[in-house]
């Protein structure tokens, strides 16, 4: 695991601004008939126009700045021409590199009025976040995250993706320790101050595989159920979980417990 220094990981901050910036900007195109390759020219545009670089597109070939991945497609969907339909929910996954150090974030989205459990679903894979968050604090395991994260999960009935995790981040944007949001408290590797973890739970509404499509990229579940996924960059510091894509404010009380 690489430890990074309080001077590194306000660079990091950095980065995630610029993250954010571009995320919130998709945000605020989200509408029924906005294709996700407009929605990708929204986010790569406020990145390069940051200063900074799309984190995804290259790695490993994958094609675009942001992952859409719509209704039962966990993670990795590549942005086309087919629009938004009131009804549908999308996960959007951007990564910024910015002065050398990388951010990671996702959301979930509801495009208009969605069916209840779904709506649970993206409540509850939010929470489940949280959750994970705020045991990542130095002296706490690995797993007591894991197994935050997926307590959350079970307690409403719903299922805790395997087949993808979180991961450390700094320099590159994927470094050691994996982070599954599955686990038992009290096992795994100490956390220590200066670990920057991406921690994003992916939820599906019931016990399913998931699998990657012939594009080599977009990750369904195999059932076909609705899934959810929400990220964020997160430090492990002195002073507890410090969540580097947060929004940034000075108002009491909007920690860890509120999020963003
Ligand atoms: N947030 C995802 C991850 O960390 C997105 C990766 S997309 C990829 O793993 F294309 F870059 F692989
Ligand atoms: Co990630």
């Amino acid at each position: 695991m690489i430890l990074k220094r309080p001077g590194e990981i306000d660079a990091m901050v950095d980065a995630a601004r610029v993250n954010r910036a571009a995320l919130e900007a998709v945000e605020a195109h989200l509408a029924p008939g906005v294709t996700t390759a407009e929605l990708n020219d929204v986010a790569e545009d406020v990145i390069l126009r940051s200063g900074g670089s799309p984190a995804f597109k290259g790695y490993r070939g994958f094609p675009a700045t942001l992952c859409t991945s719509l209704n039962e497609v966990v993670v990795h969907g590549i942005p086309d021409d087919r629009p938004l339909q009131e009804g549908d929910t999308v996960s959007i996954d951007v990564g910024t590199f910015y002065k050398g150090y990388a951010a990671d974030m996702a959301k979930t989205y509801a495009i208009g009025a969605i069916p209840d459990d779904v709506q649970r679903l993206l409540e509850t894979t939010e929470r489940s976040l949280y959750a994970g968050i705020e045991r990542a604090t130095p002296g706490n395991r690995l797993g007591d995250v894991s197994a935050a994260i997926q307590d959350v999960v079970e307690q409403e009935g719903f299922w805790v993706v395997r087949e993808f995790v979180g991961h450390g981040i700094g320099r590159t944007f994927h470094e050691p320790p994996d982070v599954p949001n599955f686990g038992r408290a009290g096992t795994g590797p100490v956390l220590r101050p200066g670990l920057v973890l991406a921690i994003e739970p992916m939820v599906a509404t019931s016990r399913t595989s998931v699998v990657v499509l012939d594009d080599g990229w977009t990750a369904p579940t195999e059932t076909g159920v609705p899934s959810a996924h929400f990220e964020h960059t997160v430090a492990v510091t002195e002073d507890g979980p410090r969540i580097l894509t947060a929004k940034e404010t000075t108002s009491i009380g909007e920690g860890v417990a509120h999020g963003a």
